[in-house]
């Protein structure tokens, strides 16, 4: 167990009890309702420090939710990348580095993010699939990922249900601002929709794509998503936006968060103990 404790000024303070020879820390770096991304990942890395201390030679961190890897490249000249920085940081700290569906876009591997470490990126399709199962589906349901970048996260969790997909374009026009474009072809009138997106932000995306869906005339529209960041009370502006209901991993401890990641990270971490781990990418 770390004990984390924050002092007055807001500086985090954390303590290990060893010795240990080997550890294996657990903890998305974000907590939902957007906060906490700086505390987190300072956590972990103090966290890597006292197990050093207390004689760890070998240290896994498995963060369901990694944060910072969205900014994956200077976006306006003069920004920082902020991937590459915090990729630096862990990859100095722990020798495994374990998450789901992590932000891989222009970067292509986890562990080109993190050099030098045992990288395994796991695929949480195979998790919100038996959920989706579990509670029982429309065979005529279409899946639609909100934008490229979603293609092979829907079309897995499309493969394993057996069900049609389809994934929109979306322009980011500011946090809050999105423009989402569905194929013309999309054929959803009269037809369940479930939206798949790696990451629950705000859910200005989703709420976007949920409009356009309406006007397509979708007889009931729902979403599924691996990381729930947003804060729960979002739930009451999704169900006013046509959104009956939003089902997630629990990457994050939030309400949504029902599709459990255990038998996939614990997959990931034999394959590194085992010795093959390196970079692996999801399918
Ligand atoms: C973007 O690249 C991600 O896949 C999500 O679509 C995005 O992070 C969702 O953010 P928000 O909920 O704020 O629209």
């Amino acid at each position: 167990m770390v004990e984390t404790r924050a002092f007055p000024d807001g500086e985090s303070l954390v303590r290990v009890e060893g010795p240990f020879r080997h550890a294996v820390v657990y903890r998305s770096l974000n907590d939902p309702g957007l906060h906490d991304p700086n505390t987190r990942l300072v956590e972990a890395l103090l966290a890597a420090s006292a197990l050093r201390d207390q004689g760890a030679e070998r240290l896994i961190l498995v963060a369901p939710y990694l944060s910072y890897l969205r900014q994956d490249t200077a976006f306006r000249p003069g920004e920082a990348v902020s991937q590459k920085v915090v990729g630096r940081l862990i990859a100095e700290a722990f020798d495994g580095v374990v998450s789901v569906d992590p932000h891989l876009h222009r970067t292509r591997r986890l562990a080109d993010i993190f050099p030098g470490v045992d990288a395994v990126a796991v695929s949480a399709a195979p998790a919100l699939a038996s959920l989706v199962r579990q509670d029982g589906f429309d065979k005529d349901t279409i899946l639609i990922g909100p934008d490229q970048e979603s293609r092979s996260q829907v079309a897995a969790v499309a493969a394993i249900l057996g069900l049609e997909w389809e994934a929109a374009e979306k322009v980011r026009r500011g946090d809050r601002a999105v423009t989402v474009r569905l194929p013309a072809a999309t054929n959803c009138k009269g037809r369940p929709v479930i939206l798949v997106d790696d990451v629950i932000s705000t859910g200005t995306t989703l709420m976007e794509c949920a409009r356009l869906l309406r006007e397509k005339g979708a007889a009931r529209i729902e979403a599924l998503a691996v990381h729930a960041l947003y804060a729960p009370d979002r739930e009451d502006a999704f169900r006013a936006a046509g959104i009956a209901q939003v089902r997630c991993t629990d990457s994050l401890a939030h309400p949504a968060g029902r599709a459990p990641l255990a038998g996939l990270l614990a997959e990931a971490v034999k394959l590194i103990l085992g010795g093959s781990g390196a970079d692996r990418a999801p399918p």
